[in-house]
This record gives C-alpha cells, sequence and structure tokens, in this order.
C-alpha cells in the first residue's frame, strides 16, 4: 500500500414523500448541518465558499489515484483557492476502506500540522467520502470536512446523510461515525468519466429511492431508456432531496432511515459472497437483485400485488445482468446476513416494500422464507 503525497501543488408517514412538489430550480438542499449543493463547481460558489468559510485553513484534499489523474489538475487549476492545498492520494478501490490506511492519512495530516481550524475535501467515489468523513471526524476529535463525490453512487448516496466509515476484514462499514460533511457539492460534470456500469450501480440507489418513498420518481427512472444519457441534475436531485428528508428527521437510523436499507440485506450478502470467492460484483448490481428479491419476500408476506412484483423484476430485469448463483450458495449467503447492523436478537430484520413509494421497516423474516425466494430468483 503506498499513499502518495504531493505537497504545495499546487413518525413521518412514508407517504408523505408523494406530497413533495420538486422544485427543479432549487439549487442547494439544506439538513442539520449540512448543504448540499447542486450544478458546477465553478457556478455554486465554491470558490467563494472557500475563501469566506475557510480563507485561514490549510487545506487538505484526498482523492484516489483514478480521480487524481482524471480531475485534480482541473480542479487546482480551476480554483486558485486550492492553489497551496495538499494531496494525499490513495489507491482506488474497496481493499483501502481499511483503519490501517487511516492511519496512515492521520500520520500525514500530523506531519503537515493540520490543526482543527482546517478542512479536509474529499474529492472522489463512495469509498474516498466514507473514509475521508472518518479520517476527519476522528482526528483531533473532529475537523471540517467537505465533499465532492465524483460517482453516482456517492453523488446521491454515500456523500449525503453522514454515514462515514471504514470496512472490518470482508465486513463492510463496520467501524464508522455519524458525522455530516458541512458542504456536499454534486457536480453532474465529474460522471462523464464514468464506464456504463458504474452508472448503472449508481442509478440502482435512485431507483431504492423511488421504491421506498415516491412513485413519482421510480416512474420518471423507469421512463428512461438509457441511463448513461439520461441521468440528468434534476433526477440526481429528486434522488437527493429524498434521501435529504429521510437522513434529517433520523440521522442516527433509528427508524425510518433503515427505509434506505431496502435491497441491501440481501444485496450486501450477495456481494460480500461474490468478494470471498474472488468474483467481485458492482454494490449497485447486487443491491439491484437484492430488491428483486426483498420485493418478492414482500409478496410473500402479502404486502405487495402480484402486478406490482411483476413491475419490479421487469424493470429491473431489463437494465441489470443477472446475478449467477450456485443453489449451494445460498445457505452461505443466508449466514452473512446474520451480521447485518440492523439485526436485533440473532433475528435478521428486513425493509421490505407495501407498495411503490411505501416501506416498512423491522420485518422479521424466517431462514425458510429467505431460502424459498433465493431459489425463486436466481
Ligand atoms: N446508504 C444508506 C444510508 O445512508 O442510510
Amino acid at each position: 500500500m503506498e499513499i502518495f503525497y504531493a505537497r504545495e501543488t499546487d413518525i413521518f408517514q412514508f407517504q408523505f414523500m408523494e406530497l413533495i412538489t420538486f422544485e427543479y430550480m432549487l439549487e442547494s438542499l439544506r439538513y442539520n448541518n449540512s448543504t448540499i449543493h447542486f450544478g458546477s463547481l465553478a457556478d455554486s460558489g465554491f470558490e467563494e465558499l472557500l475563501e469566506k468559510e475557510y480563507g485561514s485553513s490549510k487545506k487538505i484534499i484526498l482523492t484516489d489515484e483514478t480521480v487524481g489523474e482524471l480531475w485534480i489538475e482541473d480542479l487546482i487549476t480551476s480554483f486558485p483557492v486550492l492553489s497551496h492545498a495538499e494531496i494525499i492520494q490513495i489507491p482506488p478501490g474497496e481493499d483501502f476502506k481499511s483503519i490501517e490506511v487511516c492511519t496512515q492519512i492521520w500520520e500525514a495530516l500530523s506531519e503537515y500540522q493540520i490543526g482543527r481550524n482546517d478542512l479536509i475535501i474529499n474529492f472522489g467515489g463512495g469509498v474516498i467520502t466514507d473514509l475521508g468523513g472518518f479520517v476527519a471526524s476522528l482526528f483531533k476529535r473532529g475537523l471540517r470536512f467537505i465533499n465532492i463525490p465524483t460517482t453516482l453512487l456517492s453523488q446521491v448516496d454515500a456523500s449525503v446523510g453522514g454515514k462515514t466509515g471504514v470496512d472490518l476484514g470482508p465486513y463492510k462499514n463496520q467501524i464508522g461515525v455519524f458525522s455530516d460533511a458541512e458542504h456536499v457539492f454534486i457536480d453532474p460534470r465529474f460522471l462523464g468519466t464514468l464506464s456504463d456500469d458504474q452508472l448503472l450501480s449508481g442509478f440502482t440507489e435512485m431507483l431504492k429511492h423511488g421504491l421506498i418513498a415516491s412513485e413519482e420518481h421510480w416512474n420518471n427512472l423507469i421512463a428512461l431508456s438509457k441511463v448513461d444519457s439520461q441521468i440528468d441534475i434534476e433526477l440526481i436531485l429528486q434522488s437527493v432531496n429524498i434521501k435529504k428528508q429521510i437522513v434529517e428527521v433520523d440521522h442516527k437510523e433509528t427508524g425510518i432511515r433503515k427505509n434506505l436499507n431496502f435491497g441491501h440485506t440481501i444485496g450486501h450478502a450477495i456481494e460480500g459472497y461474490k468478494l470471498a470467492n474472488d468474483k467481485p460484483i458492482l454494490h449497485g448490481f447486487a443491491v439491484a437483485w437484492g430488491m428483486v428479491a426483498e420485493a418478492e419476500l414482500s409478496l410473500m408476506k402479502g404486502l405487495i400485488t402480484r402486478d406490482i412484483n411483476e413491475e419490479i423484476k421487469n424493470k429491473i430485469e431489463s437494465k441489470y445482468p443477472k446475478i449467477s448463483m450456485d443453489p449451494s450458495d445460498f445457505k452461505d449467503i443466508i449466514k452473512l446476513m446474520y451480521n447485518d447492523k440492523k439485526n436485533r436478537e440473532n433475528k435478521i430484520q428486513f425493509t421490505l416494500i407495501s407498495g411503490i413509494g411505501m416501506a416498512v421497516y423491522d420485518q422479521n423474516v424466517t431462514d425458510k422464507e429467505i431460502l424459498d425466494v433465493l431459489k425463486k430468483v436466481f
């Protein structure tokens, strides 16, 4: 593992979501102490904000090699306020979302004599915003940080809502804290260098927001014939607005925020199982099929109709490649679900849906029911 340092480079009801009228002209959303800005960085007042709110702060940009290569020069040269920022660049990928990497970054921050008044800018995908937020929140009991998410997944999900953390061996996000970025800048320009698969992976979280909270959003999304060329800032804003309305009432996930886990109990287990068997798949692909399976569970529990279940299955099947699995895998996949953070009293707790745009959390499901669904869907 190598870190490269470049010095001086230079009781809300779910239905309430249906009542939202999206204000497309909105350029920012606020919740708790966080502001989410939409649109090009230059037009979002990024430079002015850095000067006004963080003028006397040293600035550290945390990124990974992929984003660094594609965008760092552009960022530094477009915003003179960053010309003296220190850049910490880590290798890309989930493997580096670890406490060991945090330790190395904390050592670098000490070397740079970073103090409480200074600022970390997390510039990258979900790994960077999760890890960077965690690093900032613990260093000297908390530095301020800004997120500039560069993937669709981190724009619509990871960078918003204050979940920060790292993995512990095979277990995702086991070590972490809730801590919000002071500002999140969502600039769709960064999506231009993503592959179709990466876009589709982020698109899953948008579909999830529709399924749990807004039929209108779901309909807008499934109407797209091509995800890569048709995702725009208005759809991203709709999606983030749904997440924002959930996390602002239940930041610590004691209630309604659990709805955001729809598709993830089975999805995470599949993702973890595939990774452990050296056949990694994208998070959003695993969660998309996790949503198909959890919709099927919702049908089994009598929460949704056959027609709704069919609609979800057909729409996802038409966009996401089927995940190949052998029935002999299912026992191990169910075992992995027992490590889910939402479980209580050693029972697997699911978030299921009770319609398109409506979710119910803390649903007990037996191993037999999960097994039946896995056999049916995969
Ligand atoms: N990604 C789910 C959440 O932020 O709660």
